[in-house]
């Protein structure tokens, strides 16, 4: 039988960003230096392919620092955490290595220096990420005001309107955060944020790469976590571009193909946390149901590198 034609359009930048690829390699040279098992709060990165696979090594996930044992090395995740957690794993004299992306660090870096000058901090974050509750926890709890949404802003209770800052998780929709800051900006005029946000590199690329694809495609796929801040985000500027089928996947399994029915073209593309094998994967099944032509379509190049902690840099 005859395959039918189908275009598809494969984002890129797409997958792995430099966060992300530093956390895991932390990971695995904890392994290498310590031997098993290291533990590791949380989730490394949103990927239950890669967590199952450093877990397959020796790596033993939990949630809290509590589950650990003092006389085995801990990591903490590539979205950070709050200050008081380092602080625990030195009381107990635990070995720790901080798998927080630089870029979050960043984060961290600014709202405590925004304190420090007297301002309130407002974070602009989902509520119950990691990566907020990391941010969040960088000054004493209260001190720092989550708004999720442009209707949040209307009612922020604020100490003094003309002595605030801003920042923001680095993996929402810049869109979406635009219009957040705006509003933040209409009601305290005098509030301090960074120069633009504080989204990173990799979800702007991967979000612009997404609007591109899915103006050209009938349907659009992003492979990811249902967990993954970014991937989520990844679907929903796909619907926002006018894409009318835009779903998650984390595999093949996942393919509703019966959905797919009647469509030429699809876009792929795949959120920061998510492996190339995964994306292979996706690719080689939609070649078993369809004749395939693969078109690349890049609307940016990374060449962002984060070297990994010195400690995992010296020899046992
Ligand atoms: Fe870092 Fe952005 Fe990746 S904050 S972990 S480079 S999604």
């Amino acid at each position: 039988m005859t395959k039918p034609p189908l275009t598809l359009y494969l984002a890129a930048p797409r997958g792995f960003c430099a966060g992300v690829d530093r956390a895991i390699k932390i990971v695995e040279m904890a392994l290498q230096k310590w031997g098993a098992p290291v533990y590791v709060r949380h989730e490394i990165v949103h990927n239950k392919f890669v967590v199952d696979g450093l877990r397959a090594k020796g790596a033993i996930f939990v949630d809290e620092l509590e589950d650990c044992p003092d006389d085995r090395p801990v990591i903490f995740s590539a979205h950070g955490v709050p200050k008081s957690i380092p602080a625990t794993a030195a009381q107990r004299q635990m070995v720790y290595v901080d798998a927080t992306c630089p870029l979050v660090s960043k984060v961290h870096v600014e709202a405590q220096r925004h304190a420090e000058a007297g301002l309130q901090m407002i974070m602009i974050g989902h509520k119950g990420h990691p990566e907020t509750i990391g941010t969040m926890g960088q000054l004493p709890e209260g001190e720092v005001l989550l708004v999720e949404t442009v209707a949040d802003v209307a009612d922020v209770q604020v100490r003094d309107p003309d002595k605030l800052a801003f920042v923001t998780q680095t993996t929402l929709s810049v869109d979406d955060t635009k219009d957040i800051i705006a509003a933040l900006q209409t009601r305290f005029p005098s509030i301090v944020g960074p120069h633009k946000e504080d989204i990173c590199y990799a979800t702007t690329n991967r979000q612009e790469a997404v609007k591109v694809v899915a103006r050209k495609s009938d349907a659009l796929l992003v492979v990811g976590a249902p967990n993954s801040s970014n991937s989520r985000r990844l679907v929903e500027v796909a619907a926002r571009a006018g894409c009318s089928y835009a779903q998650l996947v984390q595999r093949a399994t996942d393919i509703d193909w019966r959905a797919l029915e009647g469509i030429s073209s699809i876009a792929l593309t795949a959120g920061a946390s998510a492996p190339e094998v995964l994306i292979n994967e996706v690719i080689d099944a939609f070649r078993q149901h369809y004749d395939v032509t693969v078109e690349m379509v890049e609307t940016a190049t990374e060449n962002v590198e984060f070297k990994v902690p010195r400690v995992l840099r010296q020899p046992a």
